[in-house]
Formats: C-alpha cells, sequence, structure tokens
C-alpha cells in the first residue's frame, strides 16, 4: 500500500447564529483585526454590522478592507497587506464567499513577509498572520483548508497555492449567513460543491481518508443541492448544503481537484466576471464523458450514492447514467450552459488549453485519465 499523510489543523465551529462569538474566538489571537470582505454583500445583509459589534465588544479593534472582488486580484491583496503592515494588525478575518476567504489567507501570508504576494508561488511561506474564517457561500472549502486563488490581471493567469501556514486557525460556519445568497449564487457555488466531490473522489491522490468525505458529501448534495436553490430560506438545507461544502474543501485538501477545475481556473482567469462554478457548469458533461473509461467503477459508486436505480443496466450503462444525472442536475439549477454562453470567445480555447497547464498542472497530473493540450482543447471545443 501505498504511504500518506494527512493534516488539517482547523478548528471547525457550526451552527446558526454562530457569527456572534466570533468576538470570543478571535480575542485568543489578537485585539486588532483586519475584516476582508466583498464590496457589498455583507454589508447589505447586516452581517458585516455584526461582526463588528462582536469583536468591539470583545474589546477588539477592527479595520474593514471591502474591495475584494469575485476572482481576488493580486493588487486587492497586496493594498490590504500592506495596511496590515502598516497598522500591525495581528489576526486576519475572512468574511464572505470564496473569494474574500482565500484573499485573507494569501494577505495573511503577504502581511508577513515584504514582497508582492505573487512571489510566493515561487517562494514557499513559512509564516502567516492567524486567519479566522467566516463563510458566506456554500461552495469552494475555502473556510476549511489552506487553498488561496489569486488572478493576476496583467497576464489573465489563475493560479493556486497553498503552504500549512494557511490553513485558517478556525472557521466558523453559520448557516444563517448563507440564506442570503441569489439563486445564481446558489447554484454556482453549490455545484462547485459537487465537482469537488467528485473530482476529490476520482482524482489520482485520492486515499481512504479523502474518499470518506467525499461519501458523505455525496449524501448531503443528493438531497440538498437542488433543494437550497429552490427553497432558499430552507435552513434545513442550507446548512446541509454548508456542511456538504466544508467535507468537500477537506476532500481536496488532501487530494487536490482535476481537468474540470484545471480548465474552469484560466476561464475565469481571462473572464473575470465568470462566476468560478459557471465555467464548471460549463466544462463538467464533457469532462465525465472524458474521465468515463479511467473510472467506471467509482462512477458507478457514486450513481449508487446518488441514489440512481441499477435494474437491469450493464457497468458501462450504470456508469453513464451518472452523466445523465449531472445534466439533470444542472438542468434543474438552471445551469445547463456552454463557454458561448459565458461570453468566451472562440478564439480565446487555445489560450485557455495552454494556461491549463501553466497555471493548474497539478490538476491536470491529478485527473484520472491523461491528457495533453490537444484533448485538454478538444474539451474545450466540446463544451463550447
Ligand atoms: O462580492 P460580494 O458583495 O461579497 O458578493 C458576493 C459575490 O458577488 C456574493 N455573495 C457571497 N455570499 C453571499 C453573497 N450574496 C448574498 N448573500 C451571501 N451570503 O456572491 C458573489 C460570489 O462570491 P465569491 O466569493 O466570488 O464566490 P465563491 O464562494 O464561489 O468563491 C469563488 C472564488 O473561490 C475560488 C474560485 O476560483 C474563486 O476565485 N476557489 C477557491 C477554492 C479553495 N480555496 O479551495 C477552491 C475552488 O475550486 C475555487 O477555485
Ligand atoms: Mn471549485
Amino acid at each position: 500500500m501505498n504511504t500518506l499523510s494527512v493534516y488539517n489543523p482547523v478548528k471547525i465551529h457550526f451552527g446558526t447564529g454562530l457569527i456572534a462569538e466570533t468576538g470570543k474566538i478571535a480575542k485568543k489571537y489578537s485585539d486588532s483585526a483586519l475584516i476582508v470582505t466583498g464590496k457589498s454583500s455583507m454589508q447589505k445583509t447586516g452581517t458585516l454590522g455584526r461582526l463588528l459589534k462582536t469583536l468591539q465588544d470583545a474589546g477588539i479593534n477592527p479595520t474593514v478592507y471591502d474591495k475584494i472582488t469575485p476572482n481576488p486580484t493580486i493588487e486587492q491583496i497586496d493594498e490590504a497587506a500592506g495596511i496590515a503592515r502598516e497598522k500591525r494588525i495581528g489576526l486576519v478575518i475572512g468574511l464572505g464567499g470564496g473569494s474574500p476567504l482565500d484573499s485573507s489567507k494569501a494577505i495573511a501570508v503577504a502581511a508577513k513577509g515584504d514582497i508582492p504576494v505573487w512571489n510566493y508561488l515561487k517562494t514557499p511561506a513559512k509564516e502567516a498572520l492567524p486567519v479566522i474564517t467566516i463563510v458566506s457561500t456554500a461552495g469552494t472549502g475555502s473556510e476549511v483548508n489552506r487553498y488561496s486563488v489569486m488572478t493576476n490581471p496583467e497576464t489573465a493567469e489563475k493560479p493556486g497555492f497553498g503552504y500549512e501556514c494557511m490553513y485558517p486557525k478556525e472557521a466558523i460556519i453559520d448557516p444563517e449567513i448563507m440564506l442570503s445568497m441569489p439563486p445564481y449564487v446558489t447554484a454556482t457555488t453549490g455545484f462547485d460543491v459537487f465537482v469537488h466531490v467528485f473530482e476529490a473522489f476520482t482524482g489520482k491522490a485520492r486515499n481512504a481518508f479523502s474518499s470518506a468525505y467525499c461519501m458523505q458529501a455525496f449524501y448531503l448534495l443528493k438531497d440538498n443541492l437542488i433543494k437550497s436553490y429552490g427553497e432558499p430560506d430552507n435552513i434545513e438545507a442550507r446548512g446541509n448544503m454548508a456542511l456538504a461544502s466544508a467535507l468537500a474543501g477537506l476532500a481536496i485538501d488532501i487530494s487536490g481537484v482535476g481537468i474540470i477545475h484545471a480548465i474552469e481556473h484560466p476561464v475565469s482567469g481571462n473572464y473575470p466576471d465568470i462566476a468560478h462554478g459557471a465555467g464548471l457548469a460549463a466544462l463538467t458533461v464533457e469532462s465525465m464523458k472524458y474521465n468515463l473509461k479511467a473510472c467506471k467503477r467509482d462512477f458507478m459508486l457514486i450513481a449508487h450514492h446518488f441514489g440512481i436505480k441499477r435494474a437491469g443496466k450493464s457497468d458501462d450503462e450504470y456508469a453513464g447514467a451518472l452523466i445523465e444525472k449531472t445534466g439533470e442536475i444542472l438542468a434543474a439549477l438552471n445551469l445547463n450552459i456552454g463557454l458561448k454562453d459565458l461570453g468566451v470567445e472562440k478564439e480565446k480555447l487555445a489560450k485557455i488549453a495552454g494556461e491549463a497547464f501553466t497555471t493548474m498542472g497539478f490538476a491536470v497530473q491529478n485527473n484520472p485519465e491523461t491528457a495533453g493540450e490537444k484533448e485538454v482543447l478538444r474539451l474545450l471545443e466540446a463544451s463550447y
């Protein structure tokens, strides 16, 4: 058997209303905090106000950085890191979806050093400010893993990176915060969870631990992905999706992602207005077809977890039924889309195919079926 190591030091708190406990939790780390959030959702819903109150009640001095955009840029991260350094802030709190949470981890690293955050792609970081994540989407799993994804707007590159010092100290998962997600955000982030579980479960680097997380996440997805979209106020469905997201985040922390993510990052890197989950939606069915032969047994197992009836189906038919089911899930989420619908220009496909290797090479390596640039370009064309 292969040797393996697993490590994840994040203390996870799950429960409705838990954001009110942040002050007490944060006090362990510092008397000052940089709150990293997006431009409007957390302000409009009053969530940022609630966070500021619990911090102030605990005697923590908060500074708010609220310029993080979806698909965050290195300029935003470097600017916020500069503020943290200048004000000698001792703690970073990410509040929002994957974009602010990823940024909070990158800011925590950049604030400790004196080089631009982009340089950390090549220079491993050994230390970072402590980070607390408060997640508002059930999607990326960023709340519980070490990864950060950032875009260089000059080159359109969108790589991910993650060092051991980047694990959040604590993650607060409060499903109440997720109730305000608009339908499109619920659909795209929820589908991101599906793809994480799918890629972590089938990837070459999977092991018993990541698979265990995936199994439970599949069950939760089966009953709650479409429900949370159709019944946005259903706190139980929201909570179960939040759990699925965290389980999936733990799974990809162990065993990474595959070709769907490898291709999606350059898509939203070149088109920052495309939501990560929407890019995934356009690419998933064709990528599953591409991987079918290499992971037929896994597809059958997942089909079983999704409650697809075997009745009289051959192995090939049963594995193939998972791809049909995925198409049905996408349709139910109103995400039956191609890259063209998302505004991707056909002339850009070759550039995107190349960048899947230069910025997300490890994810291509992890894919069950081997793929070169030619195959990736073909997948992009089929997903157009
Ligand atoms: O920007 P604001 O005003 O905050 O609004 C956001 C944004 O417009 C809004 N939103 C978030 N939570 C909300 C809400 N609106 C109402 N109520 C709420 N509760 O939704 C929009 C999207 O937010 P964003 O944070 O960009 O979405 P998501 O959670 O999908 O994060 C995407 C980013 O994470 C990266 C992606 O590449 C992308 O950059 N990823 C991070 C990963 C990781 N750390 O492991 C893995 C993923 O595969 C992914 O690559
Ligand atoms: Mn993802």
